[in-house]
């Protein structure tokens, strides 16, 4: 069977990727020889069938809720998010019968206090998702929308928690409130995580294709793997690392596909924390086509010459309303007259690469010819792929993050120095 997707890198051609492709060479034989090893555990999530009947199980009992309410945050999060954009288009478009996902990041009080006042506790189910079990804003949401929820009958029937398997603050917490819990695969880290139970049981309560998600995976990371002259993720890995040697240090993510909206909030986490250490990484951006070309194009286009620019686009021509023939009189829309509106969206992504490519920006193209559960699979496991690689061409650890630690602890901090201020105000 063919990848769903593919790349061109026509319009990098001017920057000489042997080099750094052959240092991905050695990160490439890793990871084929720790397949199905258990040593980088999203390498071996897509062949995984040990979970899918407790998967399918939970999911069965939260698909009868109207809203399924899931707290967490990074990589607890924005796999779901991404997944669930299969069904809703990434803009909350949700048909009759599927429960609505609602994905609660945030601990900002008006949107968390205004997501209660539009939900019904008893068409409500609940998703707690923390791979430590001990993050601030998870647990102080937990504690927030569980006296709410519970007012509609027992925990038990309505709330899951994914945690890994330890004596954690999440965990405890399910076991006071009688929640049953799911094991977060410990050794997985969370950015990592969207093939495993924390992207694929929101998915299937959403009735996605799981198998598809994970046979996409699979086919993806074998290709990938198999033969290193024609690994997609480790060109894609080389051209970071040339294009950071002439001083291009960020790189944009712009599909020309509404439902890929999230998976570039997924990407820009994985490729943000797994890289940004020790002075190295590039800044991930995040925009969508066409709208962004009336927002932020100017500036790649003309602004610092330090972008890499990567487009998804969908063969979309000929889909969608076609627009009448009569708009041939006017002469400000005969362009438009009997195309379709995926014919505007297809002009659009061609003509913008083609113009970043004639002012010398470096533009990757992959293009996709449906969007489902197989190439949203592909395309989440080749980012993984390229994610590690690239980490292996700037010589950083991709699994972990010790910089935003400090960050927590001096919150901790502040919390407790206010507590004293309010016990002696
Ligand atoms: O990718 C990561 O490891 C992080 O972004 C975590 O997912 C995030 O901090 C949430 O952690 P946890 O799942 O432990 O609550």
């Amino acid at each position: 069977m063919p990848l769903p997707y593919l790349q061109d890198l026509r319009h990098c051609a001017g920057h000489d990727l042997d080099g750094p492709l052959a240092h991905t060479r050695p990160a490439l034989q890793r990871l084929k020889a720790a397949k199905g090893k258990g040593e980088y555990a999203f390498l071996d999530q897509p062949d995984r069938t040990d979970d899918l009947a407790a998967i399918e199980a939970a999911a069965a009992r939260l698909r009868k809720f109207g809203a399924i309410v899931l707290l967490g945050t990074g990589g607890s999060s924005l796999g779901a998010r991404t997944l669930a954009a299969l069904v809703d288009g990434g803009a909350g478009f949700w048909p009759k019968g599927t429960p609505r996902l609602v994905v609660a990041e945030n601990v900002d009080p008006f949107g968390f206090g205004k997501m209660l006042d539009t939900l019904d506790p008893a068409d409500t189910g609940l998703l707690a998702v923390s791979k430590s079990g001990g993050t601030g804003e998870t647990l102080a949401q937990m504690h927030a929308i569980l006296p709410w929820l519970e007012k509609a009958g027992p925990l038990s029937a309505r709330a899951c928690a994914i945690t890994e398997p330890t004596d954690n603050a999440l965990s405890r917490l399910a076991g006071r409130h009688a929640i049953p819990i799911l094991e977060h695969p410990p050794t997985l880290g969370g950015r990592y995580s969207v093939l495993s139970i924390v992207g694929l049981l929101p998915a299937a309560i959403l009735g996605l294709d799981i198998r598809a998600l994970r046979a996409g995976a699979a086919m993806a990371r074998d290709a990938a793997l198999d033969d290193p002259a024609t690994s997609l993720p480790a060109h894609g890995a080389a051209l970071a690392a040339a294009l950071v040697h002439k001083g291009k240090r960020t790189t944009v993510l712009c599909p020309y596909v509404d439902a890929l909206a999230p998976f570039g909030q997924w990407f820009a986490q994985l490729w943000a924390e797994s890289l940004g250490k020790g002075g190295e990484g590039t800044t991930p951006i995040r925009a969508l086509g066409t709208v962004d070309q009336h927002s932020q194009l100017q500036l790649w286009l003309d602004g610092p010459a330090d972008k890499l620019i990567t487009i998804v686009a969908r063969d979309s021509r000929d889909a969608g309303p076609r627009f009448a023939a009569d708009m041939l009189a006017d002469g400000a829309l005969d362009w438009l007259a009997g195309r379709t509106m995926g014919d505007l969206l297809d002009v659009s992504w061609r003509a913008t690469a083609e113009t970043l490519a004639r002012h010398g920006r470096p533009v990757r193209i992959l293009t996709i010819r449906t969007l489902d559960e197989t190439t949203l699979g592909a395309l989440l496991m080749h980012f993984m792929l390229e994610t590690v690689i690239a980490a292996d061409l700037f010589g950083v650890e991709p699994y972990h993050q010790p910089a935003v630690e400090d960050g927590k602890k001096l919150a901790r901090a502040y919390m407790k120095g206010m507590g004293a201020k309010a016990d002696n105000g």
